[in-house]
């Protein structure tokens, strides 16, 4: 594919929006062709199954549907929104992908295995070229959010097991998960994500002028 793909995870209210959004300005500036997009979410489909998923009143929801339809926002998602983008040489940028539900529901929710393979099977192969992981304490995060959905109403405990998971992933994924210290202040993480970003997108670039020249 033509195009690069960025995600960004993290417990909830870890500045995550907050910096896509500059992220945002950054790119366009450099004239990047942007995809903004989250998750669940991003198409008309999904976020009607996010809206079943973050019903305050939803609250007998089976966590094998919970994961199901996380499965089925993210799989209207790709095919119809990513893997275009990425096919037209966008840049791509989500809040929230597949890690979200392999910590969430794979890891919160005590699923498992079984949260890989239904997710295996709704991104087709497509995943994140990076993916910058906030990291903050759920305790500390909590006290940032103002209104809660269902899921930020959860217990400490289940937060606390999905920032474990975390940690773990990126552990299992050093190359594509790059950690980011969301404790500290909007311009200093900016500027850390923006460094990041300045490297891969030269080499992208780079390397597809290589293969413009030769064509
Ligand atoms: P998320 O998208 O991860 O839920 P948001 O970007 O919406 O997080 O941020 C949650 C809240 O925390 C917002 O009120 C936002 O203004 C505030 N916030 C974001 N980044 C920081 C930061 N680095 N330090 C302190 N507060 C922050
Ligand atoms: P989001 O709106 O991104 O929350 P926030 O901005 O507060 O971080 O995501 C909604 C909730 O859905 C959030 O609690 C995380 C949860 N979630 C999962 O449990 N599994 C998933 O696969 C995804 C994408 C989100």
């Amino acid at each position: 594919m033509q195009g690069y793909f960025i995600s960004f995870e993290g417990p909830d209210g870890s500045g995550k929006s907050t910096q896509m959004k500059l992220i945002k300005e950054f790119l366009h500036e450099k004239g990047f062709d942007l995809v903004i997009t989250r998750e669940p979410g991003g198409t008309r489909i999904s976020e009607k199954i996010r809206e079943i998923i973050l019903d305050n009143t939803h609250t007998e929801m089976d966590y094998i549907a919970e994961a199901l339809l996380y499965a089925a926002s993210r799989a209207q998602h790709v095919s119809q929104v990513i893997i275009p983008a990425l096919r037209e040489g966008k840049v791509v940028i989500c809040d929230r992908f597949v890690d979200s539900s392999l910590v969430y529901q794979g890891v919160g929710r005590g699923l498992g295995a079984c949260v890989k393979e239904i997710n295996d099977i709704a991104i087709r192969g497509c995943m994140p070229d990076i993916t910058f992981l906030f990291k903050i304490a759920p305790e500390e995060s909590k006290k940032r959010i103002q209104c809660e959905d269902r899921l930020e109403m959860e217990e400490m405990d289940y937060h606390k097991k999905v920032y474990k998971g975390y940690l773990q992933l990126e552990k299992e994924y050093p190359d594509r998960i790059k950690g980011i210290n969301a404790s500290r202040s909007v311009e200093e993480i900016h500027k850390e994500i923006k460094g990041y970003l300045e490297i891969m997108l030269g080499e992208c670039l780079f390397t597809k002028k290589k293969e413009d020249d030769v064509k």
